[in-house]
């Protein structure tokens, strides 16, 4: 009886005519359907709007810096999430030319747009990607911050722990003047070689295929000169770049190791072209920055530092959860730097050091962390302004399978150190190959 009664309905539907999706008896064609479902894309996906997202938004946390740098930039505005759209008052050049998170600001494409879009990459513009230095900054967040705090040409700005130079090379792209300081000799030569870049003449890249190939032997023979700083130290990193390539991966064994040097060498002229490109498009300003070799724990010894800085941006190494000197091995062999020597200076890694205070049963070494990075920070509260701010970047990693919880530590040394509190951001670090660090943390704070 069952089976009859859908016989039945099996019948009865069949003879009347089925309507498509599209609201047509005929089905759509290949190509009806593709303009439908472009419709349909630009409808929801792309945002509406004169003023909108860069499509590099991708977490709540890039909302929350776009807040932070709208706040800064503006002089008032709503933020539409849905449509990904931004309404703001202000001025709408200055806006275009620093925001790091919008893609049109009333219907022109901001600086940021079209620098990523020449360089085709949101994180390694101008010479950010000269040479892979573990635990580097994204620009982004940097620039955010720079906007956030309202810095512009008269202000001062200071990375003590500048590394390879994400904070000085960003300042500098953005007319900000700043210092860096950093205690390992190849952060100080990739942060000054960042910053001499910008300001190098074009002819000074100019070098044939044979002079290229002859400067790669001197170099093996340890017999490189050159009468101009940059050049001479510019050549010295595409070369350990080059070994260090090697030395990971067989991929490059076809192209050679001259193959692979000249392409590096090429990669930066092209930086070279396209950043001085932008420069006189839009008529920027670039500003050297101040590159200095030392250590945050002797920072008083500047007399000069003292209460000069308006904000610092920064990030302490993660030390348990990265070998940032063995990366450079190659570059200290080359150079006849002790490794030693260089780590001995890191944070945490002096051994003789009397501990003032009990970490809650922590292992000892990252007890003696945290005395360090406290000394950093009060170092850090010496010199900035009254009323100057801090943004420190800090993770949370694991020592022997146990959880070391720095973000919680460095939030209470900042207050306890005289600063007050203002604001945290959770950045989570996507597709991070360390499973140690899962994201980091931008605490925001203010010297009363
Ligand atoms: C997380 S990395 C900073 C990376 C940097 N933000 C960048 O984008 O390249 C921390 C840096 O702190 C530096 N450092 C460690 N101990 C230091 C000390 N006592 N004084 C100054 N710098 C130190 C390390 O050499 C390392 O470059």
């Amino acid at each position: 009886m069952r089976n009859l009664q859908n016989k039945k309905w099996l019948n009865s539907k069949s003879q009347s005519k089925q309507m498509t999706m599209f609201g047509t008896h005929e089905f759509p064609s290949y190509e009806e359907i593709i303009e439908a479902y472009s419709k349909e894309f630009t409808n929801y996906i792309l945002p509406k709007g004169d003023t909108t997202f860069g499509f590099w938004m991708q977490t709540l946390a890039d909302l929350k810096l776009l807040d932070l740098e709208l706040q800064g930039l503006t002089e008032g505005y709503v933020i539409d999430p849905i449509n990904r759209t931004v309404d703001f008052e202000g001025d709408d050049e200055l806006i275009r030319l620093r925001i790091a998170h919008l893609e049109k600001v009333k219907n022109k494409p901001t600086l940021y747009t079209e620098i990523i879009d020449k360089f085709g990459d949101t994180n390694a513009y101008a010479f950010h990607n000269l040479y892979p230095y573990k635990g580097k900054f994204y620009p982004r967040v940097v620039r955010t911050l720079i906007n956030a705090f309202k810095l512009d040409d008269t202000s001062l700005l200071l990375d003590p722990f500048n590394g390879s130079g994400t904070t000085t090379h960003e300042a500098s792209l953005m007319g900000i003047k700043s210092v860096g300081i950093d205690v390992t000799p190849m952060g100080v030569v990739l942060s000054e070689l960042k910053n001499n870049l910008l300001f190098i003449e074009e002819k000074d890249l100019n070098f044939s295929l044979s002079e290229l190939r002859d400067i790669l032997k001197v170099i093996e023979g340890k017999k490189w000169q050159h009468s101009n700083p940059t050049i001479y130290k510019l050549m010295l990193v595409i070369y350990f770049d080059t070994i260090d390539a090697f030395a990971r991966t067989s991929r490059y064994n076809k192209k050679g190791k001259l193959g692979l040097f000249i392409e590096k060498f090429n990669y930066i002229k092209d930086c070279y072209k396209k950043i001085k490109n932008i420069k006189e498009k839009y008529k920027l300003d670039f500003k050297p920055a101040r590159i200095i070799q030392g250590d945050i724990l002797k920072l008083k010894e500047f007399e000069d530092i003292k209460g000069a800085f308006d904000v610092v941006i920064t990030s302490p190494p993660y030390y348990f959860s990265i070998d940032y000197v063995g990366k450079d091995k190659i570059a200290y062999d080359y150079l006849g730097v002790e490794m030693k020597d260089v780590e001995s200076k890191y944070l945490g890694m002096r051994t003789n050091k009397q501990l003032h205070t009990s970490y809650n049963n922590l292992p000892l070494r990252v007890a003696i962390y945290y005395e360090d990075l406290k000394e950093s920070i009060k170092n850090i509260f010496w010199a900035l302004k009254p009323g100057g701010k801090l943004a420190i970047i800090v993770g949370d990693s694991s020592v022997s399978g146990k959880k070391i919880p720095t973000t919680a530590i460095t939030k209470k040394f900042c207050e306890e150190v005289g600063f007050k509190f203002i604001d945290l951001i959770f950045n989570p670090l996507l597709g991070a190959r360390n499973r140690a660090i899962r994201g980091e943390s931008i605490i925001i704070c203010e010297k009363p």
